[in-house]
């Protein structure tokens, strides 16, 4: 079993509408989130035929921190640890983003949480909850890849300093 874990351009109308395919499939009572919205990655089977698909945006509160929106495996590939590849991926995305956290959020999904376990995450309790009042709150604190200062910033400082001392 080949699975390969693809980060995806939502722009692209036929990866939209795999995206929507997965989300109905695999959450079917849920609403659909926005796609448009954040990072996303599809897995995929030998045949490149999609079999899951997971989501991560910034999160609201903290600049370096992913929110895990959303994710879903189709029911005969589960257990067989894609949701772990999909962690795995957004977890090396946020790195390279320079993301310090990543939170998520599980409820009622022993599935779900079993595998933010496998991966590292750890239960805490947030100062402003989000979910229900049964909700696990998980998070994972990263050791992020410091992205290199911008050439523009560097010189407008260097800028700044010659004025400054004229
Ligand atoms: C939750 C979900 C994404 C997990 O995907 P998956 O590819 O099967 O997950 P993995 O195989 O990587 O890992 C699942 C873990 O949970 C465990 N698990 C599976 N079913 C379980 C159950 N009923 N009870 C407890 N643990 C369970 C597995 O043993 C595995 O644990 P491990 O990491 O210790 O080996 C999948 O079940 C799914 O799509 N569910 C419906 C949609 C959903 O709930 N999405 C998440 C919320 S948005």
């Amino acid at each position: 079993m080949a699975v390969t874990v693809k980060k995806v351009d939502t722009r692209d109308v036929d990866i939209a509408k795999t995206l929507i395919y997965l989300q109905k499939k695999c959450l079917p009572g849920d609403d659909l989130v926005d796609i448009t919205a954040g990072h996303w990655w599809i897995a995929y089977d030998e045949f490149m035929l999609p079999v899951g698909f997971a989501g991560m945006v910034r999160s609201y509160y903290w600049n370096d921190c992913g929110y895990l929106c959303r994710a879903g495996v189709l029911k005969d590939w589960r257990g067989k640890g894609i949701q772990k590849k999909l962690l795995k991926a957004r977890e090396k995305h946020a790195k390279k983003l320079g993301w310090n956290w990543l939170i998520s959020d599980t409820t009622d999904n022993p599935a779900s949480s079993n595998s933010l376990i496998s991966c590292g995450f750890k239960l805490y309790d947030p100062s402003k909850p989000w979910g229900f009042k049964h909700t696990l709150y998980w998070r994972k604190k990263l050791n992020a890849v410091q992205r290199p200062r911008s050439k523009k910033k560097k010189t407008r400082g260097i800028l700044e300093e010659i004025l400054r001392s004229k």
